[in-house]
């Protein structure tokens, strides 16, 4: 290791478990030596951590590293690796195609990434390996905000006919009780008020703990108990996984959000057995009935995938008719994107310009949507979480309960307070409103 620090550039793509790998990554390179820096020009490694979930998100990463190309010309020395799922499914085929890239590593096997960087010659590791990573990580140390994410399960194991994960993130797995909450109470002792618990799969979560093993329910009870954590999420979870004991969680639990992602991908019956997701769209409107009976101002958002194989205009229907049964406060919706290895790659796709237009009258749906739900929101009174200053003196920008943006006026106010509010309007994508005492 050189006195002087050399400096690591890391670029995250995809969902929150990608951020949560990248500041793990950040602090094992750390332990190298490495510090953290905001541009590729003047970084010694680039390190690109990917999302293999959709066609384009995937593609994203061979013209990033076209780009990279002439800062390795210019700087010989440049170490880029790839990290996460690109990585785990197109390992070998990254090495072929991109001389430029020193090292590739999945999503199970990053604590090997020391060993990885000293290695002579270019390095490829996509193994599953029996240890577990967690275990040989160096201890969370990064200066961070108020809120936190915190891996708690990983993997899937349901195979809906569209997704990689299954291939990309492997098996489900559970990390212990106790490991989850020594990790949330030293992130409370450094100043984290909010913790997101975070899984692939994460309502499935099975973790061994005192007396046998735990569901996500009781875990959360267990982290409400710890002093000064005052929020509580997690995501991203499968209908089927939602247990009683969690639904009652969100009852009787004062530190879990009135917030729920819940994705769905349709709301068609046959569409839903096509995409092996072995639930209803009935099942799921029930299912939301007792969520509600236990928490009836939850915020719920979903995913939806529109032109999936086979999927006819009364299908697509039957999608808009749950979306209007339901009234989710934001989704996200996708185009169908076949996916190397999974079984619907190999069916006859919908005409592209349908699924277009069944995307754009889809996300015409939800936006309004959302905005019935935001205009709700004026007049109530809502904790909001602050995060950092506002654009505007005298205002603060933080989360509400239900995850809205909210811009507060509030002179004194500090990053990490947790304060409440009266929301006075509503914008297109944030609220606004009064610090109440
Ligand atoms: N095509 C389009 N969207 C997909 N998703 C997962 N796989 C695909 C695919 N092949 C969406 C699902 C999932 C979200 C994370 O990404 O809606 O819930
Ligand atoms: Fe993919 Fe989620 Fe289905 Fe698992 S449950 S296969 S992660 S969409």
């Amino acid at each position: 290791m050189s006195d002087t620090p050399k400096k690591l550039f890391i670029k995250t793509y995809g969902c929150q478990m990608n951020v949560y790998d990248s500041e793990r990554m950040a602090e094992a390179l750390g332990a190298e030596g490495y510090v953290t820096t905001e541009t590729a020009e003047e970084a010694d490694m680039v390190l690109l951590n990917t999302c293999h979930i959709r066609e384009k998100a995937a593609e994203k990463v061979y013209s990033d590293l076209g780009r990279l190309r002439p800062l390795k010309q210019a700087k010989p020395d440049l170490k880029i690796g790839v990290a996460g799922c690109v990585a785990q499914a197109e390992g070998e085929e990254i090495i072929r195609r991109m001389p430029m890239v020193d090292l590739v590593v999945g999503p199970q096997a990053y604590h090997r990434l020391p060993d990885l960087i000293r290695a002579k010659g270019r390095a490829v590791d996509t193994e599953f390996p029996a240890e577990d990573k967690f275990d040989h990580l160096p201890e969370r140390k990064a200066m961070r905000g108020p809120s936190a994410f915190l891996t708690v399960q990983e993997g899937c194991d349901k195979f809906c006919a569209f997704c990689v994960v299954p291939y990309t993130r492997g098996a489900e797995v559970s990390r212990p009780v106790d490991r989850i909450l020594r990790e949330a109470r030293d992130l409370v002792s450094r100043g984290v008020r909010e913790i997101t618990l975070l899984g692939q799969n994460v309502n499935a979560y099975h973790g061994e703990g005192e007396g046998g093993t735990w569901g996500l329910g009781r875990l959360i009870r267990a982290l409400a108990e710890i002093d000064g954590l005052a929020r509580i999420r997690y995501t991203t979870s499968h209908p089927n996984d939602m247990d009683d004991d969690l639904i009652a969680a969100h009852g009787d639990v004062p530190a879990l959000m009135p917030y729920l992602h819940l994705p769905v991908q349709s709301g068609s019956d046959r569409i839903l057995k096509a995409m092996n997701r072995k639930h209803t769209a009935e099942s799921y409107l029930r299912l939301i009935d007792r969520i509600r009976a236990a928490r009836p101002d939850i915020l719920l958002t979903s995913d939806f995938i529109v032109g999936f194989p086979g999927e006819t205009d009364r299908d697509f229907e039957d999608t808009m008719d749950l979306i209007r049964a339901v009234g989710f406060g934001a989704a996200f919706s996708f185009k169908y994107s076949a996916r190397p290895g999974t079984p619907a790659a190999e069916r006859a796709p919908v005409d592209s310009q349908v699924a277009d237009d069944r995307l754009q009258a889809l996300q015409a749906l939800i936006t309004e949507q959302q905005r019935r739900v935001q205009a709700a929101m004026v007049g109530r009174e809502v904790g909001v979480l602050y995060e950092k200053a506002g654009r505007l003196p005298g205002q603060m920008v933080g989360k509400s309960d239900h995850l809205h943006a909210v811009h507060v006026e509030d002179t004194a106010g500090r990053v990490g307070e947790l304060v409440r509010v009266r929301i006075s309007a509503s914008a297109p994508n944030s609220l606004a409103g009064q610090r109440l005492s």
